[in-house]
């Protein structure tokens, strides 16, 4: 018989850490990140400088490749991500198979993993070659379905991307040009969305990288990895809190504003309700992201002339949780999604489409980490376990 304690003594200690509070799972040079002085750097670059001086693309080329791009390499870059803008018409059957009320994340997930079956040599990153091959296709196709998704829970026909326009303009017209009313581009939005996804590109060892790099450690592919990454970004104690922080500040708009009442709900242990949009696991004094983007969203409203009564509501929970001896004592800040739906709301972007907006964000740093994990070599990801369960039982069936 097995002596499970010799065996024990040969396979060492296992730490247990649900959540991984204080594991670290790899070593990485691309994100650094001080959660007690709320700094937040990509490849050394402080995110104040990236936000106001880059743009997205720029930052996406620093976070997989490691340096910022010289103009002639930005150029290559967005040439060759266009050169995968087109989506393989079959996909639209997919597409097609969907309920028009179903959520864009749900969708975008399910057609990210598609394109595995589209492309299959796409799972080739065997040099160096490949790897670039694999990064624009995906940074190119992504964006084009994931702006599908919106298209279908419109019933719109699906747009494709131009050519001769930017990235983030792309973005704007594949959701909205219609073939009757073409598309305005507005430089004020173009430049706030461009912020925002800066602004979420990359967060180290988050639930949705992590995802991706422990999906990818099996050598799955660049699209099977970022699918479930888009799965785990869903849900709304991670990127699906920027939708949920919008419907509880227009429900608490709806109540009359009374926010005093949402802030003794989210400290009644009895009550499961939480205040979207506060605490983070890691940033224990401020999020820098919701700084910038507090700030951005009362220009872009001021810009665009947009009186927005949920601003107020949310400076005045803002202000009163801050003043909160149980949000004080346990360090709960608003997060970078406390704001961040004020803005695609006042840029006309529909609330179910919040976390797709993250996901496009996010995108270049679900690469950048999935790509250094490979290059890495790191090991298939699995972790151990302490049983709790029941010890050998006889087998007998019920009667
Ligand atoms: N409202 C009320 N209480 C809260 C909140 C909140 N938003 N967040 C944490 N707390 C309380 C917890 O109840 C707990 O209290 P206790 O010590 O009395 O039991 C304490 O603060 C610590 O909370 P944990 O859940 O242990 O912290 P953890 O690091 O596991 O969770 C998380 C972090 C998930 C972000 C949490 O703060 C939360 O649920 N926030 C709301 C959802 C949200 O905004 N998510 C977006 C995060 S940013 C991002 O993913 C992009």
């Amino acid at each position: 018989a097995i002596d499970i304690n010799k065996l024990r003594d040969l396979t060492g200690a296992i730490t247990l850490d649900p959540g991984y509070k204080n594991s670290g799972s790899c070593t990485s040079k691309i994100t650094f990140l001080d959660g007690e002085l709320g700094i937040l750097r990509y490849r050394g670059y402080s995110i104040e400088d990236l936000a106001e001086k880059a743009d997205f693309l720029e930052v996406s080329f620093l976070l997989i490749f490691g340096e910022l791009p010289t103009a002639a390499q930005l150029k290559q870059f967005e040439v060759d991500i266009r050169k995968h803008t087109l989506v393989n018409e079959e996909m639209k059957n997919i597409i097609d198979g969907f309920p028009r009320t179903a959520h864009p994340m749900g969708v975008l997930a399910a057609l990210t993993s598609a394109l595995t079956a589209f492309n299959p040599k796409s799972v080739n990153v065997d040099n160096e070659k490949e790897m670039y091959h694999a990064v624009c296709k995906t940074m190119g196709k992504f964006l084009v379905i994931a702006t599908w998704t919106y298209r279908k829970s419109m019933g719109y026909p699906l747009n494709y991307y131009d050519n001769t326009k930017g990235y983030v303009e792309n973005f704007m017209r594949l959701m909205f040009e219609l073939p009757t009313e073409p598309y305005k581009p507005n430089p004020i939005v173009i430049d706030a969305l461009d912020k925002l996804f800066i602004l979420h590109a990359d967060h180290e060892q988050n639930c949705s990288t992590s995802t991706v790099r422990m999906v990818g450690s099996s050598h799955a592919g660049l699209f099977a990895s970022i699918s479930a990454g888009v799965s785990a970004l869903w849900g709304p104690l991670h990127g699906g809190a920027n939708q949920a922080v919008l419907e509880m500040l227009e429900e608490i708009h709806a109540n009359g504003g009374d926010t005093d009442a949402y802030l003794a709900k989210a400290k009644d242990k009895n009550d499961p309700f939480r205040l979207m949009g506060f605490g983070h696991r890691v940033y224990k004094n401020f999020d820098p992201r919701a700084k910038i983007i507090k700030k951005a969203a009362n220009e872009v409203l001021a810009t665009l002339g947009v009186d927005d009564p949920i601003l107020e509501i949310a400076k005045k929970l803002e202000a009163a949780a801050l003043e909160d001896e149980y949000f004080k004592a346990r360090n709960l800040y608003p997060n970078v999604d406390f704001y961040s739906g004020i803005i695609y709301r006042a840029l006309g972007i529909p609330t179910d489409m919040f976390t797709v907006m993250f996901a496009i964000g996010r995108l270049p740093g679900w690469i950048a980490q999935w790509k250094e994990m490979r290059e890495n070599k790191e090991p298939i990801g699995r972790p151990r376990q302490i049983y709790t369960g029941e010890s050998l039982r006889d087998f007998k069936k019920p009667e």
